[in-house]
């Protein structure tokens, strides 16, 4: 939510800065805005409402060189959309300017002492705030920059990460972070000087080095052209930069030949899938080696129960894990929205493990709710894709999905990976708990190795149906049914449609249709059915049986060779067989597909829909 890039160095920085907001876009795209000092100490701002494209557009006819600047992309918290509440802001006297991801909570109060003090504000942002309230410690205390904000920051209540540039001394860049990611990446250029990049992730840092510094926490740096990479804490206690190296390339940062990076992510599935469960799991010895397990078997063996914690599709998959723990590993299990789990004062025993499951590892209501877990002593254990996000270092113990940079907003390939990495996390445990016989071990791990030539085989068997999506442009609604291990996967595929299509859908257990929900049932409604030969099989076909005297139009999802369901439905996506627990593996593929097909046949932005970020740092 919101990118921050900046750049140190001597290099010109507007081409670093404006390419690194591109590769950050999808975290907000609703205005853009940077700020360069250069040669003469000029500090100048520009801004546009839109995608990079517009500031772009605007900064080509504008001098933008310079070797230091900062650069950010909107989405919106404080204030509408508009190129006067866009980033940067500059301060009262026009010698700071200031770029911020997060929420300043006291912004009006602060405000409003700044006004008192003679201080007159442009926008309603409490961005804006922020960079006058850094002048103001300026004025008041006579001290450098680094200085000014480390005492500004005191005073602030709420999330940031910001970096700031002062005209007055055009060679440092002061950056600090709380409850917002800020990455430094260090490097140095042919003639040995020193280079910093900045970054709200590693994405737009990749292409020029790949040492990287993760600020914590209240902790502020300052770099400059010396090479100097200062950090000290709010408490003014200096702190040891550590350089880690990320693992990360940059064609997994480019669309590869693929239209959109959600069509590139659905399609990498099996191979992303590959490398989720390369070294986890060993079909010679039939084994689940998850080293995070292994570590804390017996917080897992007696524990009182697992809560897991998560947002959006992050929930969905924590809902199947819940099915296949509490199946295979017999402990309790509870799935919570982490928006409602922080605020509610739920019973958290010291003996229960919370799992935190996300995507990008940055969810402010996915970070609080297992913030809130800590401070009553559960056991912490973190599920995310992005290495050393927050969520990862705010856990005890975690498994990585591996499955690469996900950019698409709306996720795929990190549901399918959250979904074998809780299978594999409920196969590990059920192993030390001994509850699981077995030969049917055995066999889920035989099954779970199969699964990304199955998915292959899905994307296969599903790719053509453009022209068959194009038929539901014109919808209004849709429902989406399943049950059992599917009633999750019926959730995510109607999620998928509603946040790139903007059709209005809901998912629903098939079963609770008739206690409500069939009421909104004629001929006008697809229902999305998902049906596999297993399980609960007959039921779903006496459900879609109801469905369809309604009148409903039938979308099924079935395996293959069933012909009971296909010839009662309009249209059929068929998945290869595999257990129960698994085919939401397969199953949410074609529902992918679907939703990305309509989408574009009705014109939307799929890899960045509106009102939408990808990584959701504001609760
Ligand atoms: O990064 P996280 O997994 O914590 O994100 C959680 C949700 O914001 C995310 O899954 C969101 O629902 C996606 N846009 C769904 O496609």
């Amino acid at each position: 939510m919101c990118g921050i890039v900046g750049y140190i160095g001597d290099q010109e920085a507007y081409p670093i800065l404006i390419k690194g907001l591109h590769r950050l876009e999808y975290r907000g795209y609703d205005s853009a805005g940077v700020a360069l000092i250069n040669n003469e100490s000029d500090l100048s701002v520009y801004k546009a409402k839109g995608k990079v494209v517009a500031l772009e557009q605007l900064c080509s006819e504008k001098d933008v060189s310079g070797t230091i600047g900062i650069a950010h992309t909107r989405w919106a918290t404080h204030g509408e959309p508009n190129e006067v509440n866009a980033h940067p802001h500059f301060s009262q006297s026009r010698h700071l300017a200031l770029v911020h991801n997060g929420i300043i909570e006291n912004y009006k109060s602060l405000r409003a002492e700044l006004e008192k003090n003679g201080f007159t504000f442009c926008s309603q942002t409490d961005t804006e705030v922020l960079v006058q309230w850094v002048e103001h410690m300026q004025n008041t205390h006579h001290c450098d920059l680094y200085t000014a904000v480390q005492l500004a920051l005191k005073n602030v209540v709420g999330a940031y990460a910001i970096a700031i540039l002062d005209k007055t001394n055009p060679d440092q860049l002061v950056c600090a972070r709380k409850g917002s990611p800020l990455i430094i990446g260090v490097s140095k250029n042919e003639s040995g000087r020193s280079e910093f990049y900045l970054g709200s992730d590693a994405t737009p840092i990749i292409e020029y080095t790949n040492k990287v510094v993760y600020l914590k926490d209240e902790e502020i740096a300052i770099m400059d052209r010396t090479g100097r990479l200062d950090i000290t804490n709010l408490a003014n206690v200096k702190q040891t930069p550590q350089l880690c190296t990320l693992q990360m390339s940059l064609d997994q940062l480019e669309k590869g030949g693929f239209p959109h990076f959600m069509l590139k992510e659905i399609w990498e599935q099996p191979n992303a899938l590959r490398t989720c469960i390369r070294g986890r799991l060993n079909i010679v010895d039939k084994d689940v080696i998850l080293s995070g397990i292994l570590d804390n078997k017996d917080k897992f063996i007696n524990c009182r129960r697992i809560i897991i914690c998560a947002c959006g599709t992050s929930w969905h998959s924590a809902l199947i894990g819940k099915y296949f723990i509490e199946e295979a590993a017999h402990i309790p299990v509870e799935v919570e929205y982490a928006s409602e789990f922080r605020y509610r004062n739920p019973v958290i025993y010291p003996d229960d493990v919370v799992i935190a499951v996300s995507q990008s590892g940055e969810t402010a209501d996915t970070l609080a709710a297992i913030q809130l877990a800590k401070s009553k002593g559960a056991f912490l254990y973190g599920i995310c894709n992005v290495i050393g996000s927050s969520i990862a270092r705010a856990t005890d113990s975690g498994t990585y999905l591996h499955v690469g940079p996900e950019i698409g907003v709306a996720s795929t390939k990190a549901f399918t990976g959250q979904v074998i990495t809780l299978g594999l996390l409920g196969l590990a445990i059920a192993k030390e708990k001994g509850t699981l016989d077995d030969k049917i071990f055995h066999m889920l791990v035989d099954e779970l190795q199969q699964i990304p030539d199955k998915m292959q085989w899905t994307l296969d068997h599903n790719k053509d149906i453009a022209h068959f999506a194009q038929m539901f442009t014109y919808c209004k609604n849709f429902i989406y049914l399943g049950r059992g291990y599917n009633y999750p996967v019926a959730l995510e595929g109607a999620l998928k449609l509603k946040e790139i299509s903007y059709i209005h859908a809901e998912g629903y257990p098939a079963a609770e249709m008739k206690h409500g929900p069939i009421a909104l049932v004629d001929e006008e409604m697809p229902v999305v059915v998902i049906a596999p030969k297993r399980g609960m099989y007959d039921k779903v076909v006496s459900n879609i049986q109801e469905i369809k005297s309604r009148k409903g139009k039938i979308i099924s999802v079935v395996t293959e060779g069933d012909t009971v369901v296909k010839e009662m439905s309009d249209y059929c996506f068929v998945i290869p067989d595999t257990r129960d627990c698994f085919v939401p593996l397969l199953a949410v593929i074609p529902l992918q597909l679907l939703s990305y097909y309509v989408a574009i046949a009705k014109g939307r932005n799929v890899d960045q829909p509106r009102n939408l970020a990808k990584s959701v740092t504001v609760e």
